[in-house]
């Protein structure tokens, strides 16, 4: 059957005159509609795990703005909670997690068939979705890659330079690899069973894949992307996976046939001109605009915005920021931008 939803033609390697549109973090701080529900909710994990509300916030930026598509809304960090480990989130600061540094903390976590007694108020706002999303928006499922997930998990937070995994990598490599393997496993699951719920299409956040380098890069950001789109591939042939190895640099070239994946979402230090001819070649990609021309605006984020469309036009694009939206920006910029995209 031909495709109707752009999102999912464009994944499908069509070239369209006009870029489909979404945006990492949609739902979220910037828009009063979506504090407002946080606050009805209580705080950012009751919000993830109460399917009404999730689903509510997932829809708000999709009445507002008519994206292309919705991204299920929920954090990555709802993974390692359901394998065992204890998350909470400070208010202004971030996550903090329980962590796992030697063996006995590693033994402490659950197996990986535990996971759906946590997750499952995620795969209801999945169900609800389908139901409630108008017939043109496509969903989208994601987890975080397991490298990402994992540097959370051994710090217990976010870390600028993710020292703390790094360490664990270097001193004790089989109980980092035990745990990598965890995760990987929990995220097929994880992602299979949204897809079982509704989702149409799979993001692989791997927001720290630029500081793994060489061959850390080929086992820690590679492989574990190949074995998910591996496996899920295996079960749901026909459900694309986009990954976004983030500040990738080179190692965007050749990420797509490496892993399989159907797209490579591109963060906005790489040039467009340079990833449409070196990435853009191997199939379609996402993004790349700066996410801060949404708090700045003015003709710069009109003509960034024409100049990324332009740049990739000869091949399957969808268009979305180069990172998650902040929550200081304005939204009537996101309408600009939209307008710039669909040349309204
Ligand atoms: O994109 C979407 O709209 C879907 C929902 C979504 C969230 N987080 C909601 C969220 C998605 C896809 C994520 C992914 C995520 N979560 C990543 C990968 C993408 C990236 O940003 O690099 C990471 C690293 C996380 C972990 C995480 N969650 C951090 C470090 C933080 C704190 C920083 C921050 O922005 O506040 C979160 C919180 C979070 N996740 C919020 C939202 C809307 C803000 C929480 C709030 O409302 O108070």
């Amino acid at each position: 059957m031909s495709q109707t939803k752009t999102i999912l033609r464009a994944l499908a390697g069509e070239t369209l005159p006009t870029p489909p549109i979404w945006m990492m973090r949609q739902a979220g701080r910037y828009l009063p509609e979506y504090r407002a529900t946080r606050a009805q909710a209580g705080d950012f994990l009751s919000l993830c795990y109460n399917s009404e509300l999730a689903a509510e916030v997932t829809l708000q930026p999709i009445r507002r703005y008519g994206f292309d598509a919705a991204i299920l809304f929920a954090d990555i960090l709802l993974l390692p909670e359901a394998l065992g480990a204890d998350l909470w989130f400070v208010t202004g600061e971030g996550p903090r997690l329980s962590t796992i540094t030697s063996q006995d903390d590693f033994d402490k976590l659950g197996p990986v068939s535990d996971i759906h007694e946590t997750l499952n108020p995620i795969y209801e706002t999945v169900r609800i979705l389908r139901r409630e999303l108008p017939a043109e928006t496509t969903l989208i499922g994601f987890a975080g890659a397991p490298w990402t997930v994992a540097t959370y998990m051994i710090a217990g937070r976010g870390t600028p330079d993710q020292g703390p995994a790094h360490a664990l990598k270097d001193e004790n490599r089989a109980l980092f690899e035990a745990l990598l393997d965890r995760i990987t496993e929990g995220t097929i699951d994880y992602l299979a069973a949204q897809i079982d719920a509704g989702a149409e299409v799979v993001k692989i956040f791997d927001s720290w894949a630029g500081s793994l380098k060489g061959e850390d890069f080929n086992r820690y950001a590679l492989e574990p992307a190949r074995r998910i789109t591996a496996a899920l591939k295996g079960r749901y042939p026909h459900i694309p996976v986009i990954g976004f190895p983030r500040e990738a640099g080179d190692n965007y070239i050749g990420f797509a046939k490496a892993t399989g994946v159907d797209c490579v979402a591109l963060d906005n230090s790489v040039d467009a001109a340079w990833a449409a001819k070196h990435v853009q070649a191997d199939g379609c990609v996402q993004g790349n605009l700066a996410s801060s021309h949404m708090v700045t605006g003015g003709q710069a984020l009109v003509d960034e915005t024409r100049a990324i469309v332009k740049a990739f036009s000869g091949g399957p694009h969808i268009f979305n920021l180069g990172h998650g939206i902040t929550p200081d920006a304005d939204p009537d910029n996101v309408q600009r931008m939209i307008d710039a995209v669909r040349g309204d």
